[in-house]
């Protein structure tokens, strides 16, 4: 059952080519160049009309959230909140009809995440789902949805749930930008182009995998970890922390690159890895900045790079080099090096990484 694979979260690491695959197949047509989900057909009025759109998640579904609101800021144009679904649900939020709210759950029945859902609907509130498990409880309470095609996730980190729950909020934010008018149709064609090629980098960023297993025996006995990145990757940065905290049990905390110097910077000395994801986007130049602070307090270096980089390589201890993409997709490669890192080094220190301690994979209690 785990295919030839040690354990379930390898096997689903590298499956994501095909978990991304399938959750666009159908809905990414490139020929007939047209974009189709069914689910948000119905809702494509209201979506487009929303005053606001609050996301509600818990852990990596949150963290894929944060992508969205990135995603759907930069190409609708429609303000989005992302809330942990325990602090929404207990906060007298302000609701309105004019609201969307969008649920994302793997599992589709973490608790938190379904009271959020009961909570924003009895405000009027219109709801729509992202899960992967068909026919869950989370699936049920909504109005509309789209399903992940990821397949059955055993692993309890999660991983390809959350590169196949950014591929449906990319396909979302792509849509109701179209439909907004804010998505022009020659940048929309473009970004479907460039979705369609994710499963090939996708593929190509798991080539890492040895050089991979190699730095984790360098930081395999480490007690803490930072994680940096700012726009797009500021959420992968939230992501590879949390990967390594769960499995491995070393404390990781993740940070965007900018917030450092008002805090996480007193941290760093020689014994400190920091992982900086730092690929070719607009916040390409700052993020260099970044290293560069982190480098002059003999910080350890370990930076996830555009493939072809030049100027990283000379100032990280060890550099990790993946395929380019757009900014907006970067996420779907750049958390795959990240999950690779988080694996080994929690196989390397003896941990159960299909069941790290204390977790469960639905959270069904609040
Ligand atoms: O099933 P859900 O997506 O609602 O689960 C949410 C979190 O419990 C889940 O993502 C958790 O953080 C994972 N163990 C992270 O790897």
């Amino acid at each position: 059952e785990k295919g030839g694979y040690e354990h379930f979260m390898l096997k689903e690491i590298f499956e994501q080519p095909r978990s991304i695959l399938d959750s666009m197949r159908g809905r990414l047509e490139l020929e007939a160049a047209h974009l189709n989900m069914g689910g948000v057909r119905a809702y494509e009025r209201k979506f487009v009309n929303a005053d606001r759109i609050i996301i509600v998640a818990c852990g990596t579904s949150w963290h894929a959230g944060l992508v969205a609101e990135y995603l759907l800021e930069d190409l609708a144009r429609i303000p989005v909140e992302v809330e942990y679904a325990s602090e929404f649900r207990y906060r007298n939020p302000v609701i309105t009809e004019r609201d969307i709210v969008i649920a994302i759950s793997q599992s589709g029945e973490t608790a938190d995440t379904l009271a959020a859902i009961e909570l924003a609907k009895s405000r009027g509130a219109t709801i729509f789902g992202i899960c992967n498990v068909v026919g869950s409880s989370i699936a049920r309470a909504t109005d509309a949805g789209a399903y992940t095609h990821a397949g059955p996730e055993i692993g309890v980190a999660s991983t390809k749930a959350f590169t196949a729950q950014v591929t449906v909020l990319t396909l979302l934010a792509m849509i109701v930008g179209h439909k907004r008018g804010t998505l022009t149709d020659s940048k929309l064609r473009e970004l479907m182009v460039e979705l369609s090629n994710i499963p090939a980098k996708v593929e190509k960023a798991l080539l890492l995998n040895d050089q991979i297993e190699r730095i984790s025996e360098t930081f395999k006995d480490v007690p803490n970890f930072l994680y940096l990145g700012r726009g797009y990757n500021f959420p992968v940065a939230l992501e590879g922390a949390l990967k390594l905290k769960e499995i491995s049990y070393i404390h990781a905390e993740g940070y965007p690159a900018a917030e450092m110097k008002h805090g996480p910077i007193a941290l760093i000395d020689e014994n400190m890895p920091v992982v900086v994801i730092a690929t070719k986007d607009s916040s390409y130049e700052k993020v260099v900045s970044n290293i560069q602070e982190v480098k002059a307090r003999k910080g350890r270096i370990i930076a996830v790079v555009t493939e072809g980089d030049t100027t990283i390589p000379d100032m990280a201890e060890f550099t990790i080099e993946v395929p380019a993409t757009s900014e907006v997709l970067m996420p779907l490669v750049s958390v795959v090096p990240l999950q690779l890192l988080s694996y080994h080094i929690a196989v390397m220190r003896g941990c159960n990484v299909d069941q790290p301690r204390n977790l469960a994979k639905s959270v069904t209690v609040e």
